[in-house]
């Protein structure tokens, strides 16, 4: 028997402080993910001054917890895995530093792991005897700051077919959000309050880029802000109005990434989609992409969608595995592209 190859994760890039151990990149073993939400709550969003400090206090203990679940010391583990980029640079910091000085404490070699590569990974931590997936994939990773269509053509490679030209799928989630009063994050509120909702209530704009794989959001959340400016100019809004609001735009945001997924999948002719970032999460995404697409659809559970050290120790297990190893001059890049 080949022994376990484990790996730490460490994940600092926005607003969740997190660390994981995985084994053999499949086998989730712990992952403790300190959330910064209250901390930003109040504000609306991220405030990046306030995470990178905030990380700095929480990303010991972080580490140390996901350590003790696993039930692993130092010496049990073969490399740490850490995200450099994309991200806040200040966030981006904590993890990247920690992670060198432990490396050097410790004598363990050291991986540097693009974040999005890392969400793209989540995919293949086992769940119930999930199989592993099957490349060539078409990846729609959608979360805070991304809404890309990326192909992934072996472990490490990968080729950005679509992309946003303005907003990324949650930012708008956010924006709209908090334009209704539902707080931050805004993708899981939005969720919650169109289950009460018709969305068919209000016709929604969707972008018409009848070329190639990008996306656009911006038209979509003007035209909801419109609605909304327009519904309150006669009263303070119903909460039905506010869930009708809600799942009308989660449609139409929904509508979008599905039609043109399926259009790559068919244009590809992928065997596979996979779904990634934070915005994967979402219930009615899933269900339409699974519904509508000629292939097989996977993503991961919702807690392993948004940011996690879990997907980057499984990214780091396939790029240890492939002899890469990061310097201790390894630096932090924030706008870190995936090809
Ligand atoms: O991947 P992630 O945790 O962080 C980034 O890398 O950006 O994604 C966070 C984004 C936020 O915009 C959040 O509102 C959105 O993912 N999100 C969702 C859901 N859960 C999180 N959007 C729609 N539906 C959800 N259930
Ligand atoms: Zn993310």
């Amino acid at each position: 028997m080949t022994p376990s190859v484990r790996i730490l994760g460490i994940e600092t890039s926005c607003d969740e402080t997190a660390a994981a151990v995985v084994e053999n990149g499949r086998i989730l073993r712990s992952n403790v993910v300190a959330s910064q939400e209250d901390l930003h709550a109040r504000y609306g969003g991220i405030v990046p001054e306030l995470a990178s400090r905030q990380h700095i206090r929480l990303i010991l203990p972080v580490i140390d917890e996901a350590l003790r679940r696993a039930g692993v010391g130092w010496a049990d583990l073969s490399a740490i895995a850490v995200t450099y980029g994309p991200g806040l640079v200040g966030s981006l910091l904590v993890g990247v530093n920690v992670a060198k000085a432990l490396a050097f404490a410790k004598g363990l070699p050291l991986v540097g792991i693009n974040h999005l590569e890392g969400h793209v990974y989540a995919n293949w931590i086992e769940v119930d005897g999930s199989p592993e997936p099957q490349l060539p994939l078409l990846c729609l990773i959608v979360s805070g700051a991304h809404s890309d269509l990326t192909l992934m053509l072996d472990h490490g490679k990968f080729r950005r077919i679509g992309r946003t030209r303005d907003d990324a799928a949650g930012e708008a989630f956010d924006k709209v959000a908090r334009l209704l009063g539902l707080g931050f994050p805004g993708g899981p509120a939005i969720q919650r309050a169109a289950e009460m909702g018709n969305p068919e209530a209000y016709p929604l704009p969707r972008a018409e880029i009848r070329e190639g794989w990008d996306f656009s959001f911006s038209g979509l959340k003007t035209a909801t802000l419109r609605l909304v400016e327009r519904l309150r100019g006669s009263g303070p809004l119903t909460e039905q109005q506010v869930a009708d609001i809600a799942a009308s735009f989660q449609e139409a945001v929904v509508d979008m990434l599905v039609a043109k997924t399926v259009g790559a999948a068919r244009a590809f002719q992928v065997p596979q989609v996979a779904l990634a970032g934070g915005v994967a999460a979402n219930r009615r995404l899933r269900e339409r992409l699974r519904a509508e697409c000629p292939v097989p659809v996977i993503y991961p559970p919702p807690s392993l969608c948004t940011d996690n050290g879990a997907m980057i120790a499984a990214a780091g297990y396939f790029r240890f595995r492939a002899g890469e190893r990061a310097d201790l001059d390894l630096d932090v890049v924030s706008n870190l592209k995936l090809e």
